[in-house]
């Protein structure tokens, strides 16, 4: 290798995501309680996106691919990383999961729910033990008329609450139309339809499942299920970050 080569796999160093540490999570919080949904501000420089674009071609970096239109989960392709995780992703889930174990930890408490562990190491062990092993960040490819239909990522018993998507493209130059859809169940009600438009490296957190709703007697659970409609030109690239593994 020259001296100059740098492989995509080099070790980031901590600071390789600046704009976390100015992330202002009592406002995430809040766009989360409000909306069913957070956006943060760009996260991922456009290298490390390009970098995660890169690597959906790369077959060794893959446990599994979905083709989605065979089992009816849209049109498009995603695949999930093997262990090792890129260096990329692993810091991505260890940083970001302390955060947003307080919210989930918050959500657990009004809810009357067992809390979650401080960190994603934990997290990672406790999934082993109910027989969770295999990773579950993936990246999403949709082409042209590519969708996703609504659903939720559950992957066994134990479910972290909250997940990630990063936006790999930068909508309306890269691709158009391939909007993040989120629609929330609400009880006895009419259900209430949500869009989201990240740019290039901004990263949405979302419920997996479900989340609390404050109403006139208490909390409820409201659930939540998220897709993509579909994109009309050009390829959409996401980087999907959930916390909990697979079984
Ligand atoms: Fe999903």
């Amino acid at each position: 290798m020259s001296p100059t080569a740098v492989p995509v796999t080099t070790e980031p160093r901590d600071e390789a995501f600046p704009a976390f540490d100015r992330l202002d999570w009592d406002d995430l919080a809040l766009q989360l309680d409000g909306n069913g949904f957070a956006m943060t501000p760009p996260v991922l420089s456009p290298d490390q996106c390009r970098q995660m674009i890169d690597v959906f071609d790369d077959d060794a970096a893959f446990r599994s691919t979905v083709d989605m239109a065979r089992l009816s989960f849209g049109e498009g392709r995603y695949r999930y990383f093997a262990d090792p995780l890129p260096p990329l992703v692993q810091q991505l889930r260890t940083r970001l999961y302390p955060p947003m174990a307080r919210i989930a930890n918050r959500w657990a408490s009004v809810l009357g729910e067992d809390p979650w562990p401080d960190t994603h190491a934990e997290l990672v062990e406790a999934c082993a033990a109910a027989g969770q092993h295999k990773p579950t960040p993936l990246v999403l490819r949709y082409g042209p008329t590519g969708y996703n239909c609504l659903h939720q990522d559950v992957y066994g018993d134990l479910t972290f609450p909250l997940q990630v998507l990063f936006m790999l493209n930068t909508p309306d130059v890269d691709f158009t139309g391939g909007e993040s859809v989120f629609v929330e169940q609400r009880p006895r009600q009419q259900s209430r339809p949500m869009v989201a438009r990240p740019a290039l490296g901004q990263a949405v957190i979302f419920p997996v499942r479900n989340r609390p709703k404050q109403g006139a007697r208490g909390y409820h659970r409201v659930q939540m299920r998220h897709g993509v409609s579909a994109v009309h030109t050009g390829d959409r690239h996401v980087l999907g970050v959930i916390f909990h593994n697979a079984r």
